[in-house]
């Protein structure tokens, strides 16, 4: 048993006295997570439970709740919590080396676990992969804002300290694994990430990170010719492209469902943020690539074309 371990078996006692549990922005990331009732998840580190009531709710009668944790004593105080479900089952493991059937849930949630894996990601990514059904959804959520968790995973005896780390660092990961990002958000409240297993969206060929990237002419430009030259951040473009993407696709699904108008204007504001930061990555490609080849080659029209750019950019 590592140090880790045995700290949350000594913790388990405590642990529900200790855990300040936000019940509003639980409720509000199991409404992101758009569970569908009758689903089959997995609570990967569910640890005494505190998840085992938003889930058993959200699936229902027809669902199952596979809760997981490698701490006995915290499995213990979830099942003494919730063992009258019918619908909850409970299994000891560890979940970086437990051997999970291919292709069996259609979620697996990690509250607050993520970091216990980041040194370990890619396998642990991997492994969700597998086990997931296909268009099966792994959501890594935090009900705390990414600073706080690292500030105290920072004071953590761990040496050195595994991180939370931004929310597109770890996307990169998830679909250089094969996942595409539904939702991401880094908020001063919560961290949410939601990745699909396998579905289809428009820059799916980008997933990969070991495939090469096309080249910049082969993207369908409605028209325009694109002049030729390299961009080093293509790759983290698209990706968060898709991302804005994935994220609009989910407001609209808000609207259409008729939510509260101030959180559809929350997820806006989130969204319009993101598009200004992608610009800007666009922009510095722009100026550090094409600008200072077409000044070595005096190439006048794409330099009036920058000034164009920025001045559309900033208006
Ligand atoms: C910070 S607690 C979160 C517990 C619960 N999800 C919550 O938010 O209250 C992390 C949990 O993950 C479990 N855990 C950490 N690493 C694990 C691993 N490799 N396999 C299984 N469980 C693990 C710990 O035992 C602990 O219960």
């Amino acid at each position: 048993m590592d140090k880790e371990h045995v700290f949350f078996e000594n913790y388990a006692d405590t642990w529900d006295r200790d855990r300040k549990e936000n019940r509003e922005i639980l409720a509000y990331m199991m409404r992101l997570s758009e569970l569908p009732p009758g689903a089959h998840v997995l609570d990967a580190g569910c640890g005494t439970g505190t998840l085992i009531p938003y889930l058993h709710e959200a699936v229902g009668e027809q669902g199952m709740v596979e809760a997981f944790d490698y701490s006995r004593q915290m499995l213990d105080k979830a099942r003494e919590k919730f063992s009258h479900l019918r619908e909850v089952v409970f299994t000891e493991g560890n979940i970086l080396k437990y051997d999970f059937p291919d292709q069996c849930y259609d979620a697996v949630i990690c509250l607050n676990v993520y970091p216990h894996m980041a040194g370990r990601a890619r396998d642990f990514i991997r492994k969700m992969y597998g086990t997931l059904k296909r268009q099966g959804s792994l959501i890594i959520m935090h009900d705390m804002p990414r600073q706080c968790v690292n500030r105290l995973r920072g004071d953590s005896a761990e040496e050195p300290p595994c991180l939370l780390p931004p929310v597109d660092i770890l996307e990169s990961q998830l679909i250089g694994c094969g996942f595409s990002v539904a939702i991401a958000m880094d908020t001063a409240q919560f961290y949410f990430i939601k990745v699909i297993k396998d579905q289809e969206l428009p820059y799916a060929q980008y997933v990969d990170e070991d495939t090469e990237l096309p080249a910049v002419s082969q993207i369908h430009t409605g028209g325009h010719v694109p002049h030729r030259h390299n961009h080093t951040q293509t790759k983290m473009v698209m990706n968060r492209l898709a991302r804005i993407s994935g994220h609009l696709e989910a407001i609209k699904r808000m609207v259409d469902e008729g939510r509260d108008c101030s959180e559809v204007l929350m997820q806006l504001a989130a969204v319009d943020s993101a598009i200004v930061s992608v610009s800007k990555v666009v922009l510095k490609d722009h100026i550090d690539h094409c600008i200072v080849d077409a000044v070595r080659e005096n190439n006048v029209e794409a330099i009036e074309n920058l000034k164009k750019s920025i001045s559309t950019f900033i208006k």
